[in-house]
Formats: C-alpha cells, sequence, structure tokens
C-alpha cells in the first residue's frame, strides 16, 4: 500500500448554485475523495457567476451545508466588479478571467476590461486566466505589465508550453496547470493515447468537446517533454449529463475527478511521470501558488498493484459518464484520511455533509 498526501485539484467545477442536476456540493466533494482529492478549487461559472459578495456566499453557504472536503470559491471577473471582487480577495481562492469563450458567460472580450482587475487584485493572490493560444501571450504580457503573478489554466498546445517555459527563464510570473485530458487524449478521430495505446477510440462528437479542444500528437508530445515547466495537474472536472454531451448543442467540458489519479500512476507505472511528479504537481505546487493551508492528519492509501477498468458507474459525479470509459488503468484509491477522520475507504464515502472547510476561513480553536 502506497501512502501519498492528499491531492488539491485547483480547478474544478461544481455546477452549484444553479445547474445542480450536473453537479453539486455533496456530489462534487464524493467524487472529489473517491479520487483521492482532498481538496478543492471551484470555478466561478455558476448560475448566477460568482461576481460579488451575494454570489459569492450563495456559493460558500451551499458549500458549507454540503461539501465533505475541503476547499475554496474562486470569484469571476467580470466587466464592472474590480473594485468588489479585490475587497474581496481574503475569502476566495483567487479570480478567474475567461479571456476566451467557454461554457457560461464570463467572456471579457476587450483588454480595457482587463486592466482593472490587473491593477487592483491583491498581488499576492492568483489571478487565473483561462486564456488560449495568443490571448495567453496577452495575459503573459500583462502578468509582465504590472509585475504579478498570473496562473495559466489548462494549457494544452505546444506554442503554449513552450512561451510559458520562456516567460519563465524571463522572470515573468507565470505558472500553469494541465489537465490530464490534455495529455492522454489527442482530438477526433483519436490517435493512439501515450501509455493507454489504442485506448481512446469512440470519443467522438458531442463527448469530445472540452474547451480548450483536444490537441494534436505533436502538442500531446511536447507537453510530456515539458514536464518541468507544468507546475500543476488539474482535472478541470466540467460535469455534463450524458444525454446533454450527447445533444445537438453538446456543451464543453469532461468530469475528471475520479480518473486523475489513477491514469496519473499508471503513467508512473509505464516510467513516463514520478510520484514525485504527482506529490509536487497536485500538492506542494499548488499549495505554494494559492496560499492554501496544510491539511493535518491528511493522507490517501493507494493499492499500487490493483488493475481496473474505469466505468462511469462506478463514479461519485452526478454527470453518469466519462472520456475514460473502459480504459485499462493501475492504481486504485483504498482509503482517504482527512483532518484525522477516515473519508472514504474501500468504494464508500464515509465524510459526512459539511465535514469540509473552507481553507480561506481561519478557524477560532
Ligand atoms: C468548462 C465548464 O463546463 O464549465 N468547460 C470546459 O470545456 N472546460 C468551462 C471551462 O473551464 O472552460
Ligand atoms: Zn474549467
Amino acid at each position: 500500500m502506497l501512502k501519498l498526501p492528499g491531492l488539491i485539484d485547483p480547478h474544478i467545477h461544481v455546477r452549484e448554485p444553479g445547474q445542480t442536476h450536473k453537479e453539486d456540493w455533496d456530489s462534487a466533494t464524493q467524487a472529489a475523495l473517491a479520487g483521492g482529492v482532498t481538496m478543492i478549487l471551484a470555478m466561478p461559472n455558476t448560475k448566477p457567476p460568482i461576481f460579488d459578495n451575494s454570489t459569492l456566499d450563495l456559493a460558500l453557504s451551499a458549500a458549507k451545508g454540503k461539501a465533505r472536503c475541503d476547499y475554496a470559491q474562486f470569484l469571476g471577473a467580470g466587466p464592472d466588479n474590480a473594485d468588489i471582487a479585490a475587497s474581496l480577495a481574503p475569502k476566495a481562492a483567487g479570480l478567474k478571467m475567461y479571456l476566451d469563450s467557454t461554457f457560461g458567460e464570463l467572456r471579457l472580450d476587450d483588454m480595457t476590461l482587463w486592466t482593472p482587475h490587473f491593477e487592483k487584485f491583491p498581488k499576492d493572490f492568483p489571478i487565473v486566466l483561462h486564456s488560449e493560444s495568443r490571448t495567453m501571450a496577452a495575459g503573459i504580457l500583462f502578468a509582465a505589465i504590472y509585475d504579478r503573478p498570473v496562473h495559466i489554466a489548462h494549457v494544452s498546445l505546444k506554442e503554449e508550453i513552450l512561451l510559458i517555459k520562456a516567460a519563465k527563464e524571463k522572470g515573468i510570473k507565470v505558472t500553469c496547470e494541465v489537465c490530464p485530458h490534455h495529455l492522454f487524449l489527442t482530438l477526433p478521430p483519436p490517435l493512439p493515447s501515450p501509455i493507454f495505446g489504442e485506448n481512446g477510440g469512440g470519443l467522438g462528437g458531442g463527448r469530445a468537446e472540452v474547451r480548450p479542444h483536444l490537441a494534436t500528437k505533436e502538442d500531446v508530445e511536447a507537453l510530456w517533454q515539458n514536464m518541468d515547466v507544468i507546475d500543476c495537474f488539474a482535472t478541470d472536472h466540467a460535469p455534463h449529463t450524458l444525454a446533454e454531451k450527447d445533444s445537438e448543442n453538446p456543451p464543453p467540458g469532461f468530469p475528471g475527478l475520479e480518473t486523475l489519479l489513477p491514469l496519473l500512476l499508471t503513467a508512473v507505472d509505464d516510467g513516463r511521470l514520478t510520484l514525485d511528479d504527482i506529490i509536487q504537481k497536485s500538492v506542494i505546487n499548488p499549495r505554494k501558488i494559492f496560499h492554501l493551508p496544510e491539511q493535518p492528519e491528511t493522507w490517501i492509501e493507494v493499492d499500487e498493484s490493483a488493475e481496473y477498468e474505469i466505468k462511469a458507474e462506478n463514479q461519485f459525479t452526478r454527470c453518469g459518464w466519462t472520456p475514460f470509459e473502459g480504459w485499462k488503468v493501475k492504481g486504485k484509491v483504498r482509503k482517504v484520511v482527512l483532518r484525522g477522520k477516515t473519508a472514504f475507504e474501500d468504494g464508500k464515502i464515509l465524510a459526512e455533509q459539511g465535514y469540509g472547510r473552507d481553507v480561506r476561513v481561519q478557524e477560532m480553536e
């Protein structure tokens, strides 16, 4: 049995408030625990989006009643909330800025809308950018001009990882995350996956829709080759129901909390990654980048030799599917201990609703 620290996932979509048929604070945190994740940072593209004090309270009060693992909630950057967002910074995971189109209506088209956020959001809290390709280059220029840290969400392209590498070499305060689906899948028609070979077939149509899009083999290889440039693994757990994914107008996004660790451990077994890569990118670096507290008496126990097939029917997420259906993986989460209590064991969630803590609240004990 392998013992690891509880993982931190800095990018997930809980869907509450507003779209709890896809997921809520209960089901999302169950999925997290089953995946060996003991802390999640939740994105603000809910309905309504998390833009101000009252919407932040909506999300945090739902979380307080339902969450089974620890968490923090991101604020969304809007066209006119830079002062409010800055004042709420201590209560939030950070500020998320959508510079490109995706699910939800948070895109900031005009660069004059970016400026107040770069000027006002406290420099010791990260700004996370959804920014692809040239928009990402623009975001990095803003980080340099305003001399403040930015964290680039879900890097997927060769040109992106190479630019981030160059920006880091210049001393620009940029960090980044990569999602498992951009490491293990290519755009349709899917090519043999690194490590998993011919797996990945059958992912077409609406089910393959995700932002950023799945990329080419060359992009995927560039991510693997620049593993040292990647600061964090993040799932971008973005649950939509199977009916929605198979509809005329499929929303983009994949669930990912429960497949993160088995996929990464299989890559370790294959010699592509080390356990230390997982600890650095799923615990140490997210904690440092987002100023997250240590979770005392928290660990996960993993059976490294357990081989099994990923199946949606075994998942706790409400969305009912996974892009990795049928993939053969090696490494199973057996037990999760969160702050001294067994929160998950042998397929059963043991932590109760409300056990999860908001990591931005100082406990007075
Ligand atoms: C995300 C979602 O569904 O909320 N979708 C996605 O494809 N990643 C939005 C996002 O993170 O861009
Ligand atoms: Zn996302």
